[in-house]
């Protein structure tokens, strides 16, 4: 009997190593099915006093390795188990890389824009440094107003007559001078006033401007318009309140609230359940509104016999902080990453 080749054997197999399925297979094919079946076929040609020990020799050597074979295949099991690797479909088109998110001014102006469009009105804007005339004369306002007076206006130095526009009415004034009516246009942009900052207030912020002027245009129009506006920014169950107020170039005139929900079922959904936006009251100004003034019409070119028009401006961030719960006007500007990355358009 040949000791030396089981020997020889025993240690290749012990020595063998497997990394994988493959070579798992290799092991199995080579000792298993070849080897050690070979060994075992010698066992007719020996004497029967040889056989005994040589047939338990060759038992021991492929208990070992069934062994080997066994375990190693367990382990391999266990290994590939949460290993996705083999799932990946390289069909599949690849996944885009994410290239940052919507600034939220631009987010609540898009949806703004948006609900307008579909009711059929156009997109207009004007110049950020704008004449005394456009922001003020032409919209009425007295020379002695105190909207003029540098605490609210950004004045250039050298030429008293030129300023960072205050408000977007001054779009309108600009549209009617270039337009015929009917008109329906919505009026997005910057603006800025002499203001100290904090969480309510800032420098500079963001309005939408709204104008419709047409035969028989009435307050009716203007509340309906806005109406619908509230409930398409702020959901079916939203109101609205038009409070009287002042501005020079409407009359009437109204600030535009709506309602916050603290009377709703379900609680205030606006001021998210804390009602420090509404101080209690159940409603929150979002901007001012008006039929246009006729001698602004006239200011700008437009026959107020024949025409009339409505107008209305609201704060975008203003709206934006009730829409998203946002209790600081200074995140908007700040570009701090961990709260933009929060709006996905
Ligand atoms: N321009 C006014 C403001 O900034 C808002 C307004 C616009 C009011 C149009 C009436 C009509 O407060």
């Amino acid at each position: 009997m040949n000791t030396t080749n089981i020997q020889a054997l025993q240690a290749e197999i012990e020595a063998f190593i497997i990394i994988d399925k493959v070579t798992l297979e290799h092991f199995r094919l080579a000792y298993l099915k070849r080897e050690i079946p070979a060994l075992m076929g010698e066992m007719k040609n020996m004497a029967n006093e040889d056989r005994k020990a040589y047939g338990q020799t060759v038992n021991a050597l492929k208990t070992l390795a069934e062994q080997k074979f066994f375990d190693t295949q367990e382990s391999l099991e266990n290994a590939t188990q949460g290993d996705t690797s083999h799932d990946v479909d390289f069909t599949l088109p690849a996944i885009p890389h994410a290239l940052g998110t919507i600034h939220p001014i631009t987010l609540v102006r898009n949806r703004i824009v948006e609900i307008f469009a579909r009711l059929g009105f156009a997109l207009a804007d004007g110049p950020e440094i704008e004449s005394d005339w456009h922001n003020f004369t032409a919209l009425n306002f007295p020379p002695d107003h105190p909207a003029r007076e540098m605490q609210d206006t950004f004045f250039l130095e050298k030429n008293p007559d030129i300023a960072l526009r205050t408000h977007t009415s001054s779009v309108q004034v600009r549209y009617m001078q270039a337009h015929k009516p009917p008109m329906r246009v919505i009026m997005p942009g910057r603006v800025y006033r002499n203001e100290a900052i904090s969480a309510r207030a800032h420098c500079f912020f963001h309005q939408v401007e709204g104008m419709y002027i047409d035969e028989n245009v009435s307050l009716v129009d203007l509340k309906q318009t806005l109406y619908h506006f509230a409930k398409e920014m702020f959901g079916a169950g939203t109101t609205v309140r038009f409070r009287p107020s002042f501005f020079p170039f409407t009359e009437p005139s109204a600030e535009l609230d709506i309602s916050c929900g603290m009377h709703n079922p379900n609680g205030c959904t606006l001021c998210g359940g804390s009602q420090n936006i509404c101080k209690g009251s159940g409603w929150v100004e979002i901007g001012g509104c008006g039929m246009i003034d006729p001698q602004v019409l006239e200011n700008c070119g437009i026959d107020s016999e024949r025409y009339t028009g409505f107008a209305f401006g609201m704060g975008i961030e203003r709206i934006t902080m009730l829409k998203y719960q946002i209790k600081d006007l200074r995140l908007f500007s700040e570009n701090d990453v961990r709260f933009l990355r929060q709006f996905i358009g």
